[in-house]
């Protein structure tokens, strides 16, 4: 046992001597980064380095590394939570809400997460490059679906600590920041509110629109939007009652990502009839 600690401590402190130091306060240089999708007017993020446990069974450690970033755009200012760890021993998060399978390699003056999405066709990789003054960073982020790919870069400058005070400060919650809504959802942070509307969604195997009527989140007129309010409460209540308040019966648990749960198997002509719909939709 004191021979396992005494590995893991050696290579935990190998690790972090091998990484770069990413750390600190950056903002991105809109005119000389290239950023896919519609054009924002805002990237700053706040990056940590520290050593966390790795795997909670053997105590292992290793660099955890979390981006947090945020982007002004034509809606307002969204903030997102990237943390992976430096090892090429994968680790399941949730990343904008979603399950994500992550690795983090360190070579040289660069990082790179791979990332790739539970149940989804989607994987990322985003290289983070310092350079030798450590001023700027330049983030290479690319995006993969299918065979399709989306390219970003991201040219950061080191900025003083008191930039990162608003992104710092925490955020209107769901309640404070939109129209309406009612469930226990409601006291979230913003942006942790849609990540969890991504998680339903990703849940279901459906998009916004299986819940929303395009362009008005806030209108109650869908019945499926209706019916999702009923299941947040009932997970809610499940996990109350029964799992003593810990998060154990999440929407996937039973929709599997699916629109209807099943009661029982389907039979072998109607999985080959649903894998053949699949793949028509993706
Ligand atoms: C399974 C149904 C479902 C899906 C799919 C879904 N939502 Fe929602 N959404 C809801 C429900 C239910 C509420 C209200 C929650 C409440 O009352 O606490 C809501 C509320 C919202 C609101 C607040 C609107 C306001 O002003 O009151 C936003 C914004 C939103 N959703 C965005 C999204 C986005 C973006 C997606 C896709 C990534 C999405 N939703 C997918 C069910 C869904
Ligand atoms: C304990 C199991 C269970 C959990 C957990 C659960 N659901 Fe459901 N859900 C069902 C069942 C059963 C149905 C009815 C299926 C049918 O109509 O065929 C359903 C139906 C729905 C529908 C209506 C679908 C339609 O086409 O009308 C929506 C929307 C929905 N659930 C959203 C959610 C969301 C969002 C969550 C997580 C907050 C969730 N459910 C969690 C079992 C569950």
């Amino acid at each position: 046992m004191v021979k396992v600690i005494g590995l893991a401590f050696i290579s935990a402190s190998f690790l972090c001597a091998q990484s770069p130091n990413i750390s600190g306060v950056w903002k991105a240089d809109l005119q000389k980064s290239k950023i896919a999708g519609p054009p924002i007017k805002g990237y700053t993020a706040i990056i940590e380095q520290k050593p966390e446990v790795f795997n909670r069974r053997t105590g292992e450690k290793a660099l955890a590394i979390t981006e947090t970033a945020a982007v002004t755009g034509e809606h307002g200012q969204f903030r997102s939570v990237l943390t992976f760890f430096e090892s090429d021993k994968p680790v399941v998060r949730p990343y904008e809400g979603i399950p994500t399978r992550l690795t983090g390699v360190a070579e040289g003056n660069t990082i790179t997460v791979n990332g790739d999405v539970a149940g989804s066709t989607r994987t990322f990789k985003r290289t983070y490059e310092l350079s030798n003054n450590g001023q700027t960073l330049t983030i290479n982020a690319v995006a993969t679906n299918h065979d399709k790919e989306r390219q970003s870069t991201y040219v950061l400058t080191k900025q003083p600590d008191s930039a990162g005070e608003a992104l710092r400060a925490p955020e209107k919650t769901a309640e404070q920041g939109f129209k309406n809504v009612k469930t226990a959802l409601k006291t979230l942070p913003e942006s942790q509110f849609i990540d969890q509307m991504r998680y339903m969604a990703w849940s279901l195997g459906k998009d916004c629109e299986f819940c929303h009527v395009q362009g008005h989140f806030d209108s109650d007129d869908k019945k499926e939007k209706r019916t999702a309010r009923k299941m947040i409460e009932m997970a809610e209540s499940i996990d109350q009652n029964h799992f003593e308040g810990h998060p154990e019966v999440r929407c996937f648990t039973c929709h599997q990502q699916h629109p209807h749960p099943l009661s029982y198997p389907l039979f072998p002509d109607q999985i080959k009839q649903q894998q053949t719909a699949t793949a028509r939709a993706r």
